[in-house]
């Protein structure tokens, strides 16, 4: 289970971002990124969060500690700015937060080496969640202490949106024509002779299990968080076989 914490102050939000997360400080007095339920597509963002997130984590890479963070809308009271009392108003709940990496750089290719080993990896892993935000104009990886970190997984998994489609859906192809990392040559056959054996149905139960069952609940046409779960985990052990092969735009 993903660690909890309550949620005390806001700090202040982070402005990169689309979504508009923020910086809070927890009742433990750790210092978390919180992105909310209430942005953008709501909870389905935080689920792929958790899902990718975790399995990438499991797969070997660097991701930030992720944790549920208990919000009280009132927190947004005080705040200033009115997008972001609104985003604090309509969250409260169960948020998703995640270990602040201070002092991380956002990822530039030109400035940091990534290995032809660990570029493939990394796009494997996208190809396999289909996420679209790992481009060279929204890298999404962080740079820190000398290693690449994998972040923002909020746009994975497009087919969690439409569940009658999903099958077709998770079929496709992954355009990988302007992934950032597509300059390092990376290593797609190796990658996928590593990584897609251990997307097992184990694995897939294990990080599933992760997601809070609040952002699973009432789901249309599911009798429980379950079988939501098991929803989850279906497209994408049927992906993980064959989507090397179906990676585009890189030879
Ligand atoms: N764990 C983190 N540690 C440090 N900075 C972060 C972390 N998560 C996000 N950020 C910063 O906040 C920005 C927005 O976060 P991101 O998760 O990409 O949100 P969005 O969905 O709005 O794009 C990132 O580009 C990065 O600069
Ligand atoms: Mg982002």
């Amino acid at each position: 289970m993903l660690k909890e914490a309550i949620a005390t102050r806001f700090i202040t939000p982070l402005r990169e971002g689309g979504s508009l997360p923020g910086l809070v400080e927890a009742d433990d007095h750790g210092t978390y990124v919180i992105k909310f339920t209430g942005a953008g597509q709501g909870r389905k963002t935080l689920v792929a969060e958790v899902v990718a997130g975790e399995l990438a984590r499991r797969l070997g890479f660097r991701v930030p500690r992720l944790l549920t963070l208990d919000l009280d809308p009132d927190l947004g009271l005080g705040e200033p700015d009115e997008r972001v009392q609104g985003l604090l108003k309509s969250s409260g709940g169960t948020n998703l937060g995640m270990d602040f990496l201070s002092g991380a750089l956002g990822f530039d290719p030109l400035a940091f080496p990534v290995s032809r080993e660990e570029a493939g990896r990394i796009v494997w892993f996208d190809a396999l969640v289909n996420n679209v935000d790992r481009s060279w104009r929204n890298p999404n990886l962080l740079w820190w202490q000398r290693e690449v970190w994998l972040i923002d997984h909020g746009a994975t998994m497009i087919w969690q949106h439409n569940w009658p489609g999903a099958e077709k859906s998770a079929a496709r192809p992954y355009d990988a024509s302007d992934h950032v990392l597509k300059p390092f040559a990376p290593d797609l056959a190796g990658a996928a002779a590593d990584l897609a054996p251990r997307v097992t149905e184990d694995l897939l139960a294990e990080v599933t299990a992760e997601i809070p069952d609040a952002w699973l609940a009432d789901e249309p046409g599911f009798e429980s968080p379950d079988a939501l779960r098991r929803t989850y985990a279906r497209p994408l052990l049927a992906r993980a076989a064959v989507v090397h092969e179906r990676i585009e735009g890189i030879k």
